[in-house]
């Protein structure tokens, strides 16, 4: 295993427990994802008025981006239990059968990284899904037979970073798909504001908007930015965090004026100087910087792509101009 030179995306406990305490619990408290969110409004209401449960769900987007904390309202709105679990952690289709079978009529089960699912436990899920029934082999070899077991009728929401990384007959059977966008500025903004209320923390709004444009579109980042940017307000000024308080301490996190960290900038870079400024492949890149393929296409490339950092085309990953200026590099003729 390569040395992981890119800096861990995971949070701490600390970290988690507050980002729950500021998950919205209803959709009316959820900021941004308009469009999410009006489509969501309409099936819950109908399948509400049904009687029925809601159509099968798949979440795709970069990570941070509010899947998990959807995937809790839906839960609320439609007055159901969530039973969380994520592609990784299921090893066996038995422990998939078993999970399915424990769920009560309506219940929401929310698969996050659901691309993570091994082939025979995903097969588990093609029955499931579609006519809420398992089949289960009984004894061996001549006396082999198989029963079908019913299920109550549940909700799959599975989370992942592309849709892409589904197979076609999972991805097939779900029957809402929806892609999950950056947020804007004035959207962290709201969202620093509302945690910020939460919270307790003091904060003017010029403060929460430096924290906004350095939030990479992300509310997970914007609400770790909070809670870091305020322990500096604390301890070295008067506890207000101000557009000034906010810059100092963001730069002290290597979190520069348009939200790149150090990874982001050891990507550019390693493009800059080991590839002539592309274009070059994203195997290359990552090999280069020691990081895993997968992460530096699902996590680092999507925010530097959207924001004009990095070019995609035909042959390779490309510096764009403006990546040079912003990293006080040459522009090369
Ligand atoms: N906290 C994290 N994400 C949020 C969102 N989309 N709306 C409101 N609060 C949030």
């Amino acid at each position: 295993m390569p040395e992981k030179r890119i800096i861990s995306t995971e949070f701490t406990e600390e970290d988690k427990r507050i980002e729950g305490s500021l998950r919205p619990q209803s959709l009316a408290e959820y900021i941004g994802q308009s469009r999410c969110k009006e489509m969501l409004k309409v099936y819950i209401e109908a399948a509400r008025a049904r009687g029925e449960a809601l159509d099968h769900v798949l979440l795709y987007g970069p990570p941070g981006l509010g899947k998990t904390t959807l995937a809790g309202i839906i839960a609320n709105e439609m007055g159901v239990n969530i039973k969380i679990t994520s592609g990784p952690a299921i090893e066996k289709p038995g422990e998939m059968a078993a999970i399915l079978n424990n769920l009560q009529d309506g219940d929401l089960l929310f698969v996050d990284e659901i691309h993570r699912l091994n082939r025979q436990v995903e097969e588990v899920l093609y029955p499931a899904m579609e006519d809420f029934a398992i089949d289960i082999v009984i004894g061996k070899g001549a006396s082999a037979r198989s029963i079908r077991l019913e299920l109550p009728h549940f909700t799959l929401v599975g989370a992942t970073t592309r849709a892409g990384l589904l197979t076609a007959p999972l991805r097939d059977r779900f029957g809402v798909v929806e892609h999950l966008e950056f947020y804007s500025v004035p959207e962290l903004h709201e969202i620093l504001m509302r945690s910020a209320d939460v919270l307790g923390v003091k904060i003017s709004s010029e403060g929460a908007l430096e924290i906004a444009r350095r939030s990479r579109g992300t509310p997970r980042l914007a609400n770790r930015f909070l809670k870091r940017v305020r322990d500096f307000a604390q301890v070295r000024y008067d506890g207000v965090i101000t557009p000034e308080v906010a810059q100092t301490a963001l730069n002290i996190l290597n979190v520069d004026s348009c939200g790149l960290d150090r990874g982001d900038r050891t990507i550019l870079r390693t493009i800059i100087e080991k590839f002539g400024g592309g274009p070059v492949g994203p195997e290359a890149v990552a090999a280069a910087i020691g990081e895993d393929v997968g992460t530096l296409e699902d996590v680092y490339e999507p925010y530097l792509i959207q924001n004009g950092f990095l070019l995609r085309t035909p042959r390779g990953r490309m510096v764009a101009e403006k990546t040079y200026r912003h990293l006080g590099l040459p522009v090369p003729e």
